[in-house]
């Protein structure tokens, strides 16, 4: 069943007789045209290796993933979602922005499969934060702001990535975020502002809601979930969209400028539990416009949330908050990034 995954892309054998203006046949890549490295992540059903490409001597990140793996905990859904949202983000469209791990290319042999993807030589922003304990306010108001763009593109093309945390925000070369880790998306059958009555729901791994009495498997990371990803609204039909990102971004933020995310315990439940009660409080010091911005977002009902009306638009109810003044938007991905101290 797993084939499926790869014949999305065409792959085409020996070229018979071609016309003149047929395309240069495709070939798969496969792994012997890399060279493996060290680990450079890894997931419950992956590894990310560091590699060179032969041919061009190009460095890159390739995902590898078992088969027997993948369809033994019912993953491939998984996979195949996370192919089809890296594609949807690799189109070009005037309003791209570059800041999502590139999906190269897809291939497999008999016991794996590869996603060949760009690699983000800084390693992610979690070890940023460690380092330095907390951002600064410019590196803040600026890696929030790429964050935001990148969110804005997302929920654009209907994607909720529902898994955003500093681990998935990857840093490139000349420090930009990359996004990666698209297995938790959920594609939105049409972008539409959520309302509290909306009746389709969604847990977690389909997007489809559960039948009566089956939970879905929870996806996503205790410290960044939103409430109606937990609560018994879904049982009623709540609907996890658009917001549940912007829930994410303010936990993000709150950890930019204090260093930790905003809900904290010894195990999941306890998170889990402060997150449905709001439960969370802000350091002394902590900058005040931030603080503002992060009350805004970490609202328990999704509509509430800054933002949230314009979902799949643009969110210029949240650049326009005080705590981005004088950030412009359009050109963060050309500036030179503040130095992380
Ligand atoms: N870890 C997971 N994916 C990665 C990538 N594309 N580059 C660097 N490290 C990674």
């Amino acid at each position: 069943p797993v084939k499926q995954f790869m014949s999305a892309t065409s792959r085409m054998s020996v070229p018979t007789e071609q016309p003149d203006t047929a395309p240069p046949p495709v070939t798969k890549k496969s792994p012997e045209d890399f060279i493996f490295k060290e680990i450079i992540g890894e997931g419950s059903f992956s590894t990310v290796y560091l590699a060179k490409e032969l041919k061009t001597g190009r460095q890159v990140a390739i995902k590898v993933c078992e088969k027997r793996h993948i369809l033994r905990e019912r993953k491939k859904d998984y996979v195949l979602r996370e192919k089809e949202v890296m594609n949807l983000l690799n189109t070009k469209r005037k309003d791209s922005v570059p800041f999502f791990v590139k999906l190269y290319s897809t291939f497999h042999d008999a016991e794996k499969l590869y996603f060949e993807m760009s690699y983000a030589a800084r390693g992610d922003v979690l070890q940023y934060i460690r380092r330095v304990e907390t951002l600064d306010e410019e590196c803040s108001k600026f890696y929030a702001g790429e964050l935001l763009q990148a969110i804005e593109h997302m929920h654009s093309l209907g994607i909720v990535h529902r898994d955003l945390k500093p681990e998935n925000i990857l840093l490139s070369e000349t420090m930009h975020i990359l996004i990666s880790d698209f297995g938790s998306c959920k594609l939105m059958d049409h972008v539409v502002p959520p309302s509290p009555s909306s009746s389709s729901s969604s847990l977690s791994d389909s997007g489809s809601s559960n039948p009566p009495g089956r939970r879905a498997s929870f996806v996503g990371t205790a410290q960044y979930v939103s409430p109606e990803v937990l609560s018994d609204d879904l049982r009623r039909g709540r609907i996890v969209g658009p917001p549940a990102d912007l829930w994410a971004f303010g936990c993000i933020l709150y950890q930019f400028v204090s260093g930790l995310p905003p809900f904290r315990g010894p195990n999941d439940y306890i998170i889990f539990k402060k997150v449905l009660a709001l439960e969370y409080q802000f350091p002394e010091g902590f900058l005040p416009n931030a603080q503002d911005l992060v009350q805004q977002l970490l609202k328990l009902e999704p509509t509430e949330r800054l933002g949230a009306s314009q979902a799949g638009d643009t969110y210029t109810s949240i650049k326009n908050h005080p705590f981005f003044n004088g950030v412009d938007f359009d050109t963060l991905y050309c500036q030179t990034p503040p130095k992380i101290l």
